[in-house]
């Protein structure tokens, strides 16, 4: 039995299923990692040393434009063949009566392209919301390089995304580690599960006995690992749909 069959026995075998998702399941469509080396203008920066409000609250100007910049890569960027074959297992899964649950770490919205609904744990980098008075705001500044200022109390816009140092949304967090306590197979697809507490959900399903498979070509090597498999999600996952409309349960 090889990995993609290994996986798919899991799948086949489980009633509550939870899958992962970091920057590597955007790779194909062309969206750079978040560990990958920043290029041109910004390639003197850290992501980790934009991506927080430390950062922002020294230099608005500096931060505001590389998030711009990196909504205007992403905004016409479409969906793989990663997040199509996850929002198809997700659907095969539900078909079959099983609980299925996509947590993405991305603030991209290619699963949401794709037709899926992920609990977005980091936020979503097309939506801004005020620095001081959290209120919300819409994304139709895409191409202002200016800062912008709150209409209710002038303070900054920011993206809402959640920054380094910064809390995780409260109930989609809540949602992400129930789901994750309660799965039988857990999925972490296209993560370096180097940030935390993301990267804690996987060892949470470990230790709730769920088995763990990783897609990822360079493997992590995580101990909590069951099944690993070393290739591209957008190569693995399409395999593993494949695989799991011909596996047969073994309960
Ligand atoms: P990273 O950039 O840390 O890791 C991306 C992972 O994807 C690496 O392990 C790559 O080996 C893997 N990878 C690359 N190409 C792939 C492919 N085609 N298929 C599958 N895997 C592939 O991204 P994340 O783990 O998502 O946080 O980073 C976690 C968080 O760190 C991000 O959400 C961001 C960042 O700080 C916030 O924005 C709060």
């Amino acid at each position: 039995m090889n990995y993609i069959q290994a996986a798919a026995a899991l799948l086949t075998n489980a009633q509550h299923i939870c899958v992962l998702t970091g920057a590597g399941i955007s790779a194909e469509s062309g969206i750079a990692t978040f560990r990958d080396k920043q290029t041109g203008l910004w390639e003197n920066y850290k992501a980790e040393e934009l991506a927080s409000a430390s950062g922002f609250l020294a230099n608005p100007e500096l931060v505001w434009q590389w998030y711009q910049m990196r909504r205007q890569s992403i905004v016409n960027k479409q969906p793989n063949a990663g997040h199509t074959a996850l929002a198809a297992l997700q659907s095969h899964c539900e078909q079959q009566g099983k609980s299925f649950t996509l947590i993405s770490q991305n603030v991209d919205d290619l699963h949401e392209k794709a037709g899926s609904q992920p609990l977005k744990i980091h936020g979503s980098i097309m939506k801004n919301h005020c620095h001081d008075c959290l209120a919300a705001y819409t994304g139709e500044f895409l191409h202002t390089q200016a800062l912008i200022y709150c209409s209710h109390c002038g303070g900054l816009l920011r993206p809402s995304v959640v920054w380094f140092g910064e809390g995780l949304p409260t109930h989609t967090w809540q949602l992400a580690e129930n789901a994750t306590a309660h799965a039988d197979v857990f999925l972490s697809i296209g993560t370096s599960s180097l940030v935390y507490p993301a990267a804690g959900l996987i060892s949470l399903a470990k230790q709730q006995g769920a088995s763990v498979v990783e897609i990822n070509p360079n493997p992590t090597h995580l101990p909590h690992i069951d099944v690993q498999i070393a290739s591209k999600a957008g190569e693995a996952l399409p395999q593993l749909v494949t695989a799991l409309s011909y596996s047969k349960s073994t309960t």
